[in-house]
């Protein structure tokens, strides 16, 4: 369901809303007074005795009658200053606890002021983007199985514009709305099962963007795929009827001698495991098991209509890992793309082999400037960094100060994990040249993955995203929900895109 955003020149109290919000500082709570006074004089007392300080992550709510109207004054709290700035994130959630409430009331119509984004050391244009991709965010339910879809109230809202730059502010707006809508396209596509979502329906959604936003789209065969050599693709994907497919997106900038960087995304739609199965328990949420491939179509459809002056190629390559008479099974020894052989030890670890193809391919073919995978690749970077942050893997300064400042700017963040020449050997085998598996003395399963990764990629600038922890049922953020995709990825790619395109 779409929300309506709209800009009122009028002041807070003056436009007709079912609710009010006013964001505050922790401590300055007298911009309550001046606002909210007037309806309600004795509102700091109701926030000292309801214990609000402004507190992040905290709101609280006032019915008030209005003019004859119950309406609701919504206060909520950004938390205090750090380094002098008030944090984007805080703001994110308190907008996203805002919707929430308004959802939860059933309430249409929202008017809300634009804090002073001086106090974040932004732009008035960001803090709009980020308000408007968060409202879609917040907005956003998986209720495509569900008969009565709980009666959802389609949601109006009204930003105060103050002193702010109107047409900044509409820009930011607009920016948000197609960012929210990408975000939430990819979260879709993960929330659809797998019986839904299967290798030629994610390549059939790739093409319909492809041809509503003009971009290049090509997608190669199962039997395209064997014939060119990708046979870590194909091993993978050998055990299922479904099958499987690489997808090559391409979005050009109109910009001359414009650099190229590539985005590769997993796309397992299902992994049970292959023969090396997984615990029935591990397999209930195996559908995300495609939310890197998700985050590059969504970017790239993002990407086309935000034009940065980049060259950017979307790589998915797509498959179901299921056991059958046909599978791979463990001990198989397989020729890669670029010509490696890899003795798959444990068909579970399928996602390193199609990625490693995909890898190659690209590289081989368009050599981009920098490369960047993102997927679900291990339950150990799961265990290791839990759901806030994704795990980084690079060997890269350039490519890792890129994605550092675009986590940090569009709120999905990145922690680095070791990837240095320690654990290079952790993948060697006796009987090919590489083991899909390591040597269990190295432990660190997230590194290890990377370092297989590695392998495929040669001198080509590059960096990994472990998004197994990330990607779903992500707890307490309250613009995502729990049991559905978050759709990580496409923010921060499309930051890391953008700003390569201003700063090559
Ligand atoms: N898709 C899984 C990783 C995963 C786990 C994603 C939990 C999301 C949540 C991946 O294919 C996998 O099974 N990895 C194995 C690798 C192991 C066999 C070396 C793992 O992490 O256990
Ligand atoms: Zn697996
Ligand atoms: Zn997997």
């Amino acid at each position: 369901m779409a929300v309506s955003v709209s800009i009122a020149k009028d002041k807070l109290m003056r436009v007709r809303a079912d609710a009010y919000a006013l964001c505050v500082e922790q401590g300055a709570l007298d911009a309550v007074k001046k606002v909210f006074g007037s309806v309600f004089p004795s509102i700091l007392e109701y926030c000292k005795k309801h214990d609000f300080t402004g507190k992040a992550e905290t709101i609280t709510s006032v019915p008030v009658d209005h003019d004859g109207r119950l309406i609701y004054l919504l206060v909520l709290g950004l938390g205090a200053k750090k380094d002098k700035k008030l944090s984007v994130e805080n703001y994110r959630r308190a907008i996203a606890m805002a919707i929430r409430f308004m959802q939860k009331n059933k309430l249409a119509t929202l008017a809300l002021q634009l804090p002073d984004t001086q106090l974040f050391g932004v732009d008035d244009d960001f803090l709009a983007q980020e308000m408007a991709t968060i409202v879609s965010m917040t907005d956003y339910v998986f209720d495509t199985f569900k008969e009565v879809s709980g009666g959802r109230v389609p949601l109006k809202l009204s930003i105060i514009l103050d002193d702010h730059d109107a047409k900044k502010i509409k820009k930011g707006l607009e920016r948000g709305e197609l960012i929210g809508a990408a975000v939430n396209d990819a979260r879709q596509w993960i929330n659809l099962p797998a019986n839904i979502m299967r290798p030629d329906e994610l390549a059939s959604q790739a093409r319909q963007l492809s041809k509503k936003y003009g971009f290049a789209c090509r997608i190669f065969s199962e039997k395209e795929i064997q014939d060119m050599g990708l046979g870590g693709l194909a091993a993978v994907s050998s055990g299922s009827e479904q099958d499987c497919c690489l997808i090559v997106m391409e979005y050009k900038t109109n910009k001359e001698n414009a650099q190229t960087i590539a985005f590769v995304g997993k796309g397992i739609t299902y992994d049970s495991g292959g023969l090396s199965l997984k615990p029935a328990k591990s397999m209930e949420t195996m559908k995300e098991d495609m939310s890197g491939a998700a985050a590059v179509i969504a970017t790239m459809q993002l990407l086309a209509q935000l034009k940065p002056d980049i060259n950017v190629i979307g790589i998915a390559p797509v498959a179901e890992n299921l056991p059958s008479g046909s599978s791979a099974k463990p001990g198989d020894i397989v020729r890669m793309y670029n010509g490696m052989t890899v003795e798959i030890k444990n068909t579970d670890a399928e996602g390193r082999l199609l990625l490693a193809d995909a890898l190659a391919y690209v590289i081989k073919n368009y050599k981009p400037a920098a490369v960047i995978d993102v997927a679900t690749l291990t339950g150990a970077c799961m265990h290791a960094l839990g759901p806030f942050f994704t795990g980084l893997f690079t060997e890269h300064e350039e490519v890792k100060k890129r994605i550092e400042q675009a986590g940090a700017i569009s709120g999905e963040s990145v922690w680095q994990l070791p990837l240095t020449d320690d654990y290079k050997k952790a993948m060697d085998s006796v009987v090919a040249d590489l083991n899909n598996i390591a040597d269990p003395k190295y432990m660190a399963g997230a590194t290890t993955a990377a370092v297989f990764l590695q392998k495929f990629v040669g001198d080509t600038p590059w960096a990994h995203l472990d998004i197994a922890g990330t990607s779903f049922d992500v707890p307490n953020i309250p613009y995502y929900s729990r049991e559905t995709a978050t759709g990580v990825g496409v923010r921060l790619l499309t930051q890391v895109a953008m700003e390569w395109g201003k700063h090559p």
